[in-house]
């Protein structure tokens, strides 16, 4: 090394989002749950499930949790129990992950595309009026970035139609509107654990929520072959059980997930305040009566691609949830769909950038990242 140049400390990445931190602080608590669970040999839906299904309903407000595979199996599971079959018709935004179409598609149904409000980015209430038809069976409402959908006028639209409103709860467990919490505004939720997600498990797992008891006794058969009582099937159902390894991670995690929560917020104020005035740049939106759990923080910029270049060139992670919308998606090509049918989400979708977000993201982390960004905003 040259004695003359003074060395420079390499600038360190700053990850879009980092579960090392997390488990730094718990894993004395997680090893301890999955020890428990290997000591008593019972793997898949037992005591574990059980305490768990009965916490998160809780928490959500609801009464009753049925523990599946995945996010994605919640929504497929979710749709049959409300009786969706091939040919209904299943309204949803078009600005959501693959997910909420592949599981409408995957019993054989036709997704329907609705425009998101380009404020909230969650569906566009009127739009969904204009949408919704006679063969329509059931209308999912996204929860996007840890937002609550606008709840009260699509349960109206619901109910005036007398179809189900199934949440998409994935990514946005805790959140509330008008003072409750996201799992208990429509007819039944679906949660992903999926690791990187506010309630992550260390692998797949999802979990439906709801207040009926009907649906939750349809849906134990639905999750275990359709199996009425032991090796007698009713109906066809589908392998989609949790393991207790997961579910004793989540119940270590879900003790924590209010201070998690709080720590997102604070880090979302943080750089709210910041990013404020910085020119050609918004920050999320949280309207009147809604709290927001920032699974991401979404800022939007007209030159959202350039900003990302200079972020990275900066070792600043950042991610577009999600570039391109459902009905622009290859595998929807046969709905025939062309670009302009859906503008809001279109537009959105080249603005919208993900910062880093995580409950352990320093401050001065994101005093680095909001600098970058007024920097970009100046040059
Ligand atoms: C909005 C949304 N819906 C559904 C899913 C599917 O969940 P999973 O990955 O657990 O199947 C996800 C997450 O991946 C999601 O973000």
């Amino acid at each position: 090394m040259n004695p003359r140049v003074p060395s420079v400390a390499p600038l360190e990445a700053i990850h879009q989002f980092d579960l090392t931190l997390q488990y730094e602080a718990i894993g004395g608590e997680v090893r301890r749950a999955v020890e428990r669970v290997l000591a008593s040999q019972q793997l898949v839906l037992g005591q574990e499930v059980l305490a768990l299904e009965k916490e998160l309903s809780t928490f959500c407000g609801v009464t009753h949790g049925i523990g599946v595979a995945s996010g994605t199996d919640a929504l497929i599971l979710a749709l049959r129990a409300l009786n969706v079959y091939a040919g209904d018709e299943v309204l949803i935004p078009t600005l959501t992950f693959v997910a909420t179409g592949s599981a409408v598609s995957a019993l054989g149904a036709r997704p329907v595309f609705a425009d998101v409000d380009p404020g909230t980015l969650n569906l566009d209430v009127a739009d969904v009026r204009r949408r919704i038809t006679p063969k329509t069976k059931a209308v999912i409402a996204v929860h996007l970035h840890g937002l609550a959908a606008d709840m009260d006028p699509l349960n109206e639209i619901a109910k005036e139609r007398g179809v189900p409103l199934i949440e998409d709860n994935a990514q946005a467990i805790g959140a509330t509107y008008k003072g409750r919490r996201t799992g208990s505004l429509g007819s039944i939720a679906c949660i992903s654990f999926y690791p990187t997600k506010n309630l992550g498990a260390a692998g797949d797992g999802g979990m439906i929520v709801t207040g009926s008891a009907d649906l939750d006794a349809r849906l134990r058969m639905l999750r275990n072959h359709g199996q009425a009582s032991r090796y007698i099937s009713t109906e066809c159902g589908w392998n989609s059980r949790l393991d207790e390894i997961q579910a004793a991670i989540l119940r270590v995690k879900l003790r924590h997930l209010p201070d998690w929560q709080t720590a997102r917020q604070r880090n979302a104020a943080k750089y709210s305040k910041l990013l404020a005035g910085v020119d050609g740049i918004r920050t999320p939106i949280v309207p009147d009566g809604y709290e927001h759990v920032f699974h991401q923080y979404t800022i939007r910029c007209d030159r959202r691609d350039a900003l990302q270049k200079f972020l990275g060139e900066r070792k600043i992670g950042s991610t577009i949830y999600y570039p391109m919308p459902l009905h622009l998606q290859p595998l929807y090509r046969d709905l025939g769909h062309k670009p302009g049918d859906f503008p809001n989400a279109e537009r959105v979708a080249g603005e919208i950038l993900s910062l880093p977000m995580y409950p352990e993201l320093s401050e001065e982390r994101i005093e680095r990242v909001a600098a970058a960004i007024t920097e970009f905003s100046r040059g």
